[in-house]
């Protein structure tokens, strides 16, 4: 089908919405009644036609509106992209794979014409029609791994590999749940997954990290993230922290369904070629409880997780002081049925 793009807000009156399509495809994230931190990757090699994993970089209804919120937050704050010098061919990379992967899986939104280094972009819904020089910085508006990501849903971390590590010496981050890229820059895998609790004493990101350092070319793989936001706000960074912390206390019984958003981080790994960087685009879904209820196998599951998540994760995840609320609300839901394992 092709997409109805959706002039929508996710800040200030917060006009954003789900239509029926995309809330039949949101990437529920709970293989079963509860939850706790694993290494969840896998290969991503597509998925079922229509999903959120079909296509390598999934655009849809919401991409001109999050484009927009993007050029609002880099214009209050720049600091958002920042790319250390070394990492320029990385962002030269990350420029092919996005417009070889775009103008393969939605022929009809972007074209790529490639003559030599002489190269030709369009990008129809963004109304862009730009030629440039492959790996010269001066014929484009911005740095190579700015100007894709203006144009690319999710955030993008591209992290170099050095010393059997990954390090963070770039990104566009600026639909983060509550971390700081210009905080993390310059670190290594263990230091910027410092604050997660119990994720080191179980292994995992010993066992994730030997993963990742293997990821070849050509066979991407993906996880799914998950935490609550109150508003369908995509910058919850710790810089506007004063922003929307506070929104969190305007959650009641009434407005629960409404103002509270489930928030899905479909996270993907491609090797970048010549660079042999690591990109993880980080693409944020969003969908209000009301919404997510309507299907009743989410509901009914969603309820049980919230209720038995550890206290520490639901304090690392930002939502304790909202618990009991939450999990009063999503009850009305729970019918008690057996619920079988798989989304
Ligand atoms: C959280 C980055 C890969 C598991 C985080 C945070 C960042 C991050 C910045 C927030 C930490 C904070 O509180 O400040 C990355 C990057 C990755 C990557 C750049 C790619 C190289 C992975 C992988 C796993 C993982 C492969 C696999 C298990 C987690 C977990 C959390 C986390 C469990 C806590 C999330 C939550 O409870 O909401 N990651 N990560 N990360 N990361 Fe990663």
């Amino acid at each position: 089908m092709s997409i109805q793009f959706k002039d929508e807000t996710f800040r200030g009156d917060y006009t954003f919405s789900n239509s029926q399509w995309a809330i039949n495809r949101f990437p529920f994230p709970f293989h079963e009644d509860s939850f706790m931190y694993s290494v969840n990757m896998e290969q991503h090699s597509g998925g079922p036609e229509g999903s959120v994993y079909e296509k390598r970089f999934d655009v849809d209804e919401h991409y001109l509106s999050e484009m927009k919120d993007r050029a609002i937050v880099l214009d209050e704050d720049p600091l958002r992209c920042q790319s250390l010098p070394h990492m320029n061919l990385a962002g030269w990379d990350l420029l092919e794979l996005i417009m070889m992967s775009k103008s393969e899986d939605y022929p009809d939104l972007f074209e790529l014409h490639r003559d030599g280094t002489h190269w030709r972009w369009i990008n129809r819904p963004m109304g862009i029609d730009d030629s440039f020089v492959f790996m010269d910085n001066t014929t484009l508006p911005y740095a190579p791994m700015e100007y894709i990501t203006r144009q690319a849903q999710g955030d993008f971390c591209v992290l170099d590999q050095r010393d059997d590590n990954l390090w963070m010496d770039a990104g566009m981050v600026t639909t983060q749940a509550d971390w700081s890229l210009d905080f993390d820059i310059g670190m290594n895998f263990f230091e910027w997954h410092a604050p997660v609790p119990r994720a080191h004493e179980m292994g995992i990101f010993k066992r994730a990290l030997k993963f990742l350092l293997a990821i070849q070319q050509g066979t991407p793989a993906r996880r799914l993230n998950w935490t609550l936001t109150v508003n369908p706000l995509l910058d919850t960074s710790p810089e506007n922290y004063h922003k929307w912390g506070i929104e969190k206390a305007s959650l009641t019984p009434e407005n629960v369904g409404e103002k509270q958003y489930l928030r899905v981080e479909l996270q993907t790994f491609f090797r970048l070629p010549r660079s042999n960087a690591l990109v993880f685009p980080i693409r944020c879904y969003l969908i209000k409880f009301a919404d997510l209820v309507t299907i009743p196998k989410w509901g009914r599951r969603l309820h049980r997780v919230l209720r038995d998540i550890p206290d520490d994760l639901a304090t690392y995840k930002g939502f304790i002081a909202n618990r009991e609320l939450l999990v009063s609300y999503l009850s009305q839901f729970d019918d008690g049925a057996e619920t079988s394992p798989g989304v």
